[in-house]
């Protein structure tokens, strides 16, 4: 059995992007400190849990994840358990009544706390919650070593969102939009490129909301975005998420002017209807929507794009139902994530009337996951013998094989008897499927 002493840890990681980010802070300063991951939670003296509660699904798996780690520490009571993340910010103490084994809560903006809160729990203290949304800058994250081997990595740009959209709970989970500096930003992505990264994906809630001033001059996000793509030996650059209200035509026009911009964006739509989008406060319309991604493929023809959309929202009709699917049908998405609403606790669409049937969400869910199947299916078929860039990442899920991504951001498969990783190659494609492609390999670009 584990002494109080032993450093073992396991985070599991819930959620967005943001979270990956935030967990690969933690398990840094972990690691400098002398502690080691290990793969299964049953090994480790410290168990995190990075949570998400943007939606009711993923907070159901948290909740039977902590029930599954209670038990675990049931038998073996020096064992620390922490929830980090957006549930722990939204439950706060609430949560360690529901799991009294809980030792220690912590929100999105107290990461850089959270080695503390560790050492003081070992310490005898328990029960602690650190839910402050003190503005306050998302911290540098850079530590020797722990990219290593690597080819894409995240930066945190900005955090927190001012748009309260209003089924959304990220605004009170996360807090008020604020940036990081650029000169921070900058100097991040260039020890990530020193150890290896060749693709760097910028990160916000809302990343063109990101403003800075600096040394008298103002940075918006077109200028951070020209001025970390010139950084020597990036090769790729992406960002996500974008909010189409805030898409600016100075934006849109750098898709056609830095090189090592990938074509893809991800744009979330939410509702094709109107009606829906004035209830859920978006602040376009279906039209102005549908004007943004004929600009982008007009800058940039190749450019994939995908989204985000709900079904069932409060007031939801079969007709605004079917303006969504119009609106699918009409733009061809490279790719879309789907997802039924849910109720989140203090948000103003909780309030509204004319709440779907579950069983109505998950009938539209279905069609609209089935039709955009086919036409994601049809566009990656359409890739079928063109060559295509391959940024190769590691070894495949599929045996023996490596796997990578295009530019577009599609993921590609393929045999090759030395080690790839790293490499920029060319593919010839064989096969297209749902989610990945089958290709050939054929040049070697280093
Ligand atoms: N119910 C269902 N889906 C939601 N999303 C955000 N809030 C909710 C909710 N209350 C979806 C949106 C968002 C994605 C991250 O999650 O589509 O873009
Ligand atoms: Fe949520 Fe809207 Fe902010 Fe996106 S823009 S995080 S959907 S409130």
């Amino acid at each position: 059995m584990a002494g109080s002493s032993a450093k073992r840890f396991y985070i599991k990681t819930m959620g967005c992007q943001m979270n990956v980010y935030d967990s690969e802070y933690v398990a840094q300063r972990l690691m400098a400190l002398g502690w080691s991951p290990v793969s299964e939670p049953a090994e480790a003296d410290l168990i995190i849990l990075n949570t998400c509660t943007v939606r009711a699904k993923p907070e159901h798996k948290a909740a039977t994840f902590i029930g599954k780690v209670s038990q675990l520490k049931k038998r073996r009571p020096e064992l620390v358990l922490g929830v980090l993340g957006c549930l722990a910010q939204q439950e706060g103490a609430e949560l360690l009544r529901k799991f009294p084994r809980v030792d220690f809560v912590a929100g999105p903006r107290e990461i850089q706390g959270v080695i503390n809160i560790v050492r003081k729990v070992r310490g005898g203290e328990r029960g602690i919650v650190a839910t402050s949304l003190e503005r306050r800058p998302p911290r540098t994250q850079v530590f020797q070593g722990y990219f290593e081997g690597k080819v894409s990595a995240f930066i945190t740009i900005m955090q927190g969102c001012d748009n309260f959209c209003s089924y959304c709970i990220v605004p009170y989970v996360r807090g008020r939009e604020v940036s990081r500096p650029p000169h921070e930003i900058l100097e991040e992505t260039k020890i990530l490129i020193a150890q290896g990264v060749k693709e760097i994906t910028l990160l916000g809630q809302n990343v063109n909301s990101y403003t800075f001033e600096e040394n008298g001059a103002r940075w918006d996000f077109p200028d951070l975005l020209k001025r970390v793509s010139r950084l020597t030996g990036l090769k790729r650059l992406r960002f996500t998420t974008s909010h189409p209200k805030d898409l600016s035509p100075r934006l849109i026009q750098l898709f056609g002017e830095i090189d090592n911009l990938c074509p893809h964006i991800h744009l979330p739509f939410q509702a094709g209807s109107n009606k829906v989008l004035k209830k859920m406060n978006r602040k376009y319309t279906r039209e102005q929507y549908i004007a943004l991604t004929e600009q982008l493929r007009r800058i940039r023809p190749d450019i994939a794009i995908t989204s985000d959309v709900m079904v069932g929202f409060p007031g939801e009709t079969e007709r605004d139902f079917r303006d969504t699917i119009e609106l699918v049908r009409a733009i061809q998405f490279d790719g879309l994530f789907s997802f039924k609403y849910s109720d989140r606790k203090g948000t103003l669409a909780t309030t509204f009337d004319g709440k779907v049937p579950e069983e109505e969400k998950a009938r539209r869910l279905q069609l609209l996951q089935e039709i955009q199947k086919d036409i994601t299916i049809k566009k990656n078929k359409a890739l079928e013998g063109k060559i295509v860039e391959v940024l190769v990442e590691g070894e495949s899920t599929r045996g023996g094989q490596q796997c990578g991504r295009t530019p577009t951001n599609k993921i590609v498969n393929f045999y090759s008897n030395i080690n790839r990783v790293g490499q920029l190659v060319k593919v010839i494609i064989e096969e297209a499927f749902a989610n990945s492609l089958r290709g050939t390999l054929i040049e070697i670009n280093p």
